[in-house]
């Protein structure tokens, strides 16, 4: 909006200069999607996130959710609008405190469009205020909202934000995170990082969680519920914080059995992939009846069910290896999944070999083996999956077999140097296979090229020979 009041002299030329090249100089709409090929629209472009600042209220009784996001950016282009991903119901938004006109767009777009334009490399304050019951919003046709008998729960992957916060959604864009929830006395919420406080007025209870390292947006969890909340400090002093649901029946015990081991696991994958890289530790177990788990940062999500068998330290080693591969050192596009996922297993087929339960060796053989060629195990490229097998049980097995093959190649001592050294060298950034490929030949002074290209790239099952052990 550009008033028309007439000012004489210079002010008026000043701001003619201001109002007219601000179109006809390049200012544009931020692009919809940060240009992941997997995900067209996930996060937007023209901005980069510093801080999300989330101020919020919840009702489990009715599922709403209400309150104040906060988002420090910096401008990365010239920009006459820009985009953020979410489903809610937004009532003002305003843009370094003016307000600021916005709509919704395709599946899951906010467009905001500030009175003024924003000049490329300048900070700016977005606040968005908003309500909605997330169970009744869907995108592409699915939620990933997860009700709950006393609560609800935000984890999944790739996206889980839209549902409950704004935001540039995806892992390229990580910032450090307040989450603040009030939820009614009695009830409890549980995000990332570290409880800075709790404060309890007027039947409400509000819970203060600060994230203070670099995080991705799937990586941001909300949990409401009655939980039972233990602490502790790992031998390694990681302090460790686990939440499990009041109400997970027969699970209980083999999840509190495993969770419960989370400062040994982290101190135990510290010897692998070096010190660990956040402040807090820790899982969460709420009653929800999906049946994956994941790497939410410092604070894992865990479904009951990956407890119905018993105890499962496997899958809590896991998700701490992806503290260090995927939260720490996270991919640059959805395509470097096998990062994330196959060091993740092959972290699994360590603790196997550590708990007297067969070898990475033995393990390896045994994936090669009972999958015969003509499987179409085979045809998933874990180095490129696509999205529909981005979390195919290819990206995690023969993932870990390319980690195997990898090892064979380059010996032990290359190989375990890589494995430390790779979540040093990229702590709290993004790398993408290439990086990674890249790095370990840097490391081992050996050319990779086809090796990746046989054990990641090919929709085919590669000759054992490829894999045969080093002599040594
Ligand atoms: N990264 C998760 C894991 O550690 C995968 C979760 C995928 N499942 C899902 N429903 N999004 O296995
Ligand atoms: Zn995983």
């Amino acid at each position: 909006m550009h008033r028309r009041i007439f000012v004489p002299g210079v002010l008026a030329a000043a701001s003619l200069l201001l109002a007219i090249p601000a179109s006809a100089a390049g200012y544009a709409p931020g692009a919809p999607g940060i240009g992941d090929p997997y995900y067209p629209y996930y996060g937007n472009g023209g901005y980069d996130v510093s801080h999300y600042d989330l101020r919020l209220t919840y009702r489990p009784a009715t599922d709403e959710l209400e309150g104040t996001a906060t988002i420090e950016a910096r401008t990365t282009q010239d920009l006459s609008s820009l985009d953020l991903d979410f489903l809610l119901d937004v009532s003002e938004v305003r843009v370094d405190g003016a307000k600021a006109a916005f709509a919704a767009s395709g599946q899951h777009e906010l467009v905001i469009t500030p009175k003024a334009p924003l000049a490329k490399g300048t900070p700016v304050t977005l606040v968005i205020r908003y309500r909605g019951v997330p169970s009744t919003k869907s995108a592409y046709g699915f939620s990933t909202w997860h009700r709950t008998p006393d609560g609800a729960v935000a984890a999944d992957e790739p996206e889980s934000a839209w549902w409950w916060f704004p935001s540039n959604d995806h892992p390229l864009d990580k910032a450090t995170y307040d989450v603040s929830v009030a939820v009614p006395d009695g009830t409890q919420a549980i995000s990332n990082g570290t409880l800075q406080s709790t404060v309890s007025k007027l039947g409400w209870t509000r819970y203060n969680w600060r994230s203070a390292k670099p995080q991705a947006t799937y990586l941001t969890t909300l949990a409401i519920g009655k939980f039972d909340v233990t602490t502790g400090t790992s031998e390694g002093g990681v302090p460790v914080v686990n939440a499990y649901s009041a109400d997970l029946g027969d699970n209980d015990g083999a999840a509190r059995a495993s969770v419960e081991r989370t400062g040994e696991l982290v101190d135990w994958l510290s010897g692998y992939f070096g010190p660990y890289p956040f402040s807090s530790a820790g899982g969460y177990v709420p009653n929800t009846t999906t049946g994956f788990a994941l790497e939410t940062q410092t604070r894992v999500y865990y479904s009951p069910r990956q407890f119905a068998n018993g105890s499962n330290t496997s899958v809590v080693v896991h998700e701490l290896a992806h503290q260090w591969y995927g939260d720490s050192v996270s991919l640059k596009g959805w395509k470097d999944i096998w990062i994330n996922e196959g060091f993740a297993r092959y972290a699994q087929w360590l603790w196997s070999e550590h708990e007297g339960e067969g070898t990475t060796r033995e393990l390896a053989d045994y994936v090669y083996a009972s999958h015969p060629a003509d499987d179409a195990f085979w045809t998933v490229k874990p180095g490129d999956p696509g999205p529909d097998d981005q979390f195919d049980l290819a990206v995690y097995d023969r993932g870990a077999l390319a980690i195997q093959a990898l090892r064979d190649e380059i010996g032990d001592d290359a190989f375990f140097a890589v494995l430390k050294g790779w979540p040093r060298e990229h702590a709290y950034g993004n790398a993408s296979v290439d990086d990674f490929r890249a790095y370990a030949e840097r490391v081992s002074g050996k050319s990779l090229t086809a090796l990746f290209d046989t054990w990641l790239f090919q929709p085919s099952k590669p000759a054992a020979a490829t894999a045969a052990p080093a002599a040594s």
